[in-house]
């Protein structure tokens, strides 16, 4: 589908009224100057579902979701950013041109892959009637599920199929009845050669792919006897609609579950879905036994952040698994995982146990990442002190792909735990790591002399990277960036007053103060690039994010009880913003600062303590960030 333009974005935007929009969902009443109503994502008695016409935001505080209209009806229909904007141009009318006129080419592709899409949805239909219907479907495909305890409701759930033993049967089929010789070929269904057409699943159970919309995109097939020469599976092949790397068995099926439940169950193969589901275990999806992809991962996030990976207990495919399980810790998923014992998969397992028994396993065994990791690593390394340095790395390694200060500074004390390590010893590495990673992205920006980023104190272990100064700083640059700051600190010639926005990035830009959270640094760039263009971001900028994570933090910036309420509440008493406002920004913004300073001076001083540390330069750099400092602290006096 063609892209959205950016006009008709905007248009929809201006256009959609978030309470008329959720309103056709939720009963909501007046309450204040907001709206109020009862949660459509969990099931509650008291409202606590707030919608925001001025600022044209939800927030529901049962569950902490938040956001604009699009992200609601992203989140209570589980669409895609697109299809929540064509949901809502729709609904008012908004025309949403062809971004350009297709070429021939783009046509004749589209028309192909809607064939592929019709034929192997006939290949669907027609597998599942041959193992209900046909003799040898029977005989062969129906028994072997109903050997292996699968009852007739999982395989109409699933559209399990059969395929004939006869090498040409459904090209016979197809071609009998018409559909596109072209499409049968794409779709890899059907192969042609010199000697004619002949198929490529033959006397296998089927197991059919459907994408999240629960169209049939293409299948794996099981074969029946164990036969060391053939697969035990044999795949589609990638084709106009058919992505490995794009799809996750089972996720149609459980989408809805996994929503509901907030976590989802990663498998291996087909049966494991298949059996949990049956038990009763529903929010539950397979890699299809191959390493997971950065899509796979991208497209589990648009449901739950929460992911358990779920493993039959072989070391191998546990290492194997590792690279992936970082890569979802990089995405911000909480990945957990449980190994099955001995000799039992997830499908055995669901097989011999009942529902109760199954969750409780599940609930017992489950391990944070880290900590799994770091009791397999640990077993290995036993005894060899090479082994287990590299060891220490390889779990930081882990833990620095964790997107924020507080999650990482959890991981590594429970890691330090399961070593029995000092932390301060993980925290170096930690830094070391984040450090060079922090190099290598500026050095991407061809930007000034990289920054250093040095092991931490004892006494910053609370302050966890300053993560709270900096999300107060974000949250009040995004509720009340562009209200202009007048007080003191302008000159009396100073005829146009500036914003607050601009006034945090002349102080944080001046003393070259960086963000440390991923997130935050990356909203303040957004920041700073808009207010380069001469524009500082209103509320409706804010609100108006794509990116999923970035519009909770506006949420939360619009609606946290201690910017607004708070506010708010004290304005009462105190009619003149500034006179509240002013001061908690200068507070604000001197105690992010001051934050920073300290942490750079700790580095500084684990430096000087150093041999063969370059003591000039470091002893200038201590100097200079210690009066900073205390020019810090005066401000912060003064304000307090
Ligand atoms: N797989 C594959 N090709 C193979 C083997 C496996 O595509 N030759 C994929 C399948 O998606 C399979 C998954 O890897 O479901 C896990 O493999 P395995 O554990 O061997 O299969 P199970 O699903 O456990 O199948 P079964 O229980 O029927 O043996
Ligand atoms: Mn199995």
């Amino acid at each position: 589908m063609a892209r959205i333009p950016q006009e008709i974005i905007e248009q929809i935007f201006t256009t959609a009224r978030i309470e008329e929009v959720i309103g056709e969902f939720v009963q909501l009443k007046k309450s204040g100057s907001n709206l109020k109503g009862l949660s459509p994502f969990n099931n509650e008695r008291t409202p606590s579902f707030m919608v925001s016409p001025a600022k044209q935001i939800f927030k529901c505080f049962s569950s902490g979701k938040g956001g604009n209209a699009v992200t609601f009806m992203m989140e209570l229909e589980q669409m895609s950013y697109p299809e929540a904007l064509r949901w809502m141009a729709k609904k008012y009318n908004i025309d949403i041109p062809e971004a350009r006129p297709q070429t021939t080419e783009e046509i004749e592709e589209s028309n192909l892959r809607e064939a592929v899409y019709l034929i192997t949805d006939v290949a669907t239909k027609y597998y599942h009637e041959q193992l209900l219907e046909s003799d040898a479907g029977k005989a062969i495909g129906l028994s072997y599920f109903k050997e292996r305890g699968f009852t007739q409701e999982t395989i109409a759930k699933f559209f399990l199929g059969y395929s004939p033993e006869q090498s040409t049967a459904f090209a016979d089929f197809a071609i009998k009845n018409q559909y596109s010789e072209r499409a049968l070929e794409a779709s890899g269904i059907s192969m042609k050669n010199e000697r004619g057409w002949y198929d490529r699943f033959r006397g296998r159970v089927m197991f059919p792919i459907h994408s999240v919309s629960g169209r049939v995109l293409g299948f794996g097939g099981r074969i029946l006897q164990s036969n060391a020469k053939a697969a035990k599976y044999l795949n589609s092949p990638e084709n106009p609609i058919y992505h490995k790397s794009k799809v996750l068995y089972g996720l149609y099926q459980a989408k809805q579950e996994i929503v509901k439940k907030d976590e989802a169950y990663l498998v291996e193969g087909y049966t494991d879905v298949l059996s949990f589901h049956q038990n009763g275990v529903k929010n539950v999806v397979a890699s299809s036994g191959t390493a997971l992809t950065e899509g796979q991962i991208a497209m589990l996030k648009r449901y739950t952040s929460n992911v358990t990976l779920l493993f039959d207990g072989d070391a191998a495919g546990i290492r194997a698994s590792f690279r992936g399980l970082d890569m979802m810790l990089e995405q911000g998923v909480n990945v957990r995982v449980v190994s099955f014992p001995d000799g039992e998969d997830p499908d055995s397992f669901a097989q011999a146990n009942s529902t109760e028994e199954l969750d409780a396993f599940l609930a017992k065994e489950r391990k944070d990442f880290i900590s799994f990791k770091t009791s397999i690593l640990i077993e290995e390394a036993a005894g060899d002190p090479l082994k287990r340095v590299e060891m220490v790395r390889d779990i930081v390694a882990s833990i620095a792909k964790v997107p924020d200060g507080i999650g990482q500074e959890i991981f590594i004390k429970e890691a330090a735990r399961i070593l029995d390590v000092d932390s301060n010893l993980l925290y170096q590495e930690l830094n070391r790591i984040l450090g060079l990673q922090q190099r290598q992205a500026k050095k991407q920006q061809a930007q000034a002399p990289p920054m250093e980023v040095l092991p931490k104190t004892d006494s910053e272990l609370t302050q966890v990277h300053g993560y709270i100064q900096e999300q107060c700083i974000i949250q009040l640059l995004i509720d009340k960036g562009t209200k202009a700051m007048l007080d003191d600190t302008l000159e009396e010639e100073d005829v146009v007053p500036i914003s607050i926005a601009e006034w945090v990035i002349a102080e944080i830009e001046d003393d070259g103060i960086i963000f440390a959270t991923p997130l935050y640094a990356q909203i303040f760039k957004m920041l700073l690039e808009e207010v380069d263009k001469e524009h500082i971001p209103d509320h409706s900028w804010w609100v108006r994010q794509e990116n999923p994570e970035i519009l909770a933090v506006v949420t939360e910036a619009l609606t946290e009880k201690y910017t607004l309420a708070k506010w708010e509440a004290r304005e009462i008493f105190l009619p003149k913003e500034q006179n509240i406002v002013f001061p908690l920004v200068k507070e604000t913004t001197f105690r992010f600062k001051y934050v920073y300073v300290e942490r750079k001076l700790a580095e500084l001083r684990h430096y000087l303590s150093q041999e063969n540390a370059d003591m000039d330069y470091y002893l200038n750099e201590f100097s200079k960030w210690n009066s900073l400092r205390q020019l810090i602290n005066e401000q912060l006096n003064r304000v307090v």
